[in-house]
């Protein structure tokens, strides 16, 4: 599969999951597994440019499809934007949510530059967090996505 912009191959049980691929093969370990359940987004990445839980998609079933996780919103050893806004905000704890959260938001705000809370909340409602009681990561949104606006 494509991976963040190169082609990656290895060779794996199938019943691999994607999740487990990024991970133990590639050496991804941006993307979590928190429940292997679908249920915490901890694991999101973008499968053909839609997002998706890793821990439910087989390895196999990405086989020759394009993949990006994480790690490949960031360039070199610069933070993203949207990591500096979640660092700023203090939407971090234990950090164990924030790859998923951060892919969530950069999905949504690519779609809707000025998402209203009601909007934010829905986009994230995929994710959960154990540790912040989420109005920091709501706070993070909002600045990462008036930055974004202002160009910054
Ligand atoms: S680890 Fe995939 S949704 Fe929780
Ligand atoms: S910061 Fe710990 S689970 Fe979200």
């Amino acid at each position: 599969m494509r991976v963040n912009g190169a082609w990656r191959e290895a060779d794996v049980w199938p019943g691999t999951s994607l999740l487990a691929f990024l991970r133990e093969a590639l050496g991804l370990y941006g993307s979590k597994n928190a429940c292997e359940q679908g249920e915490c987004g901890s694991c999101s990445v973008w499968l053909d440019g839609t997002l998706a839980c890793s821990c439910l998609v087989l390895a196999a079933q990405a086989h020759e499809r394009e993949v990006r996780t994480v790690e490949g919103l960031t360039s070199g050893d610069r933070l993203h934007p949207i990591q500096e806004a979640f660092l700023e905000a203090g939407a971090v704890q234990c950090g164990f949510c924030t790859p998923g959260f951060v892919v969530a938001v950069a999905d949504l705000l690519d779609k809707d530059a000025n998402p209203s809370p009601a909007t934010v909340r829905e986009a994230l409602s995929g994710n959960l967090c154990r540790c912040t009681g989420y109005q920091k990561i709501l706070d993070a949104v909002q600045l990462a996505a008036e930055r974004r606006r202002a160009g910054s």
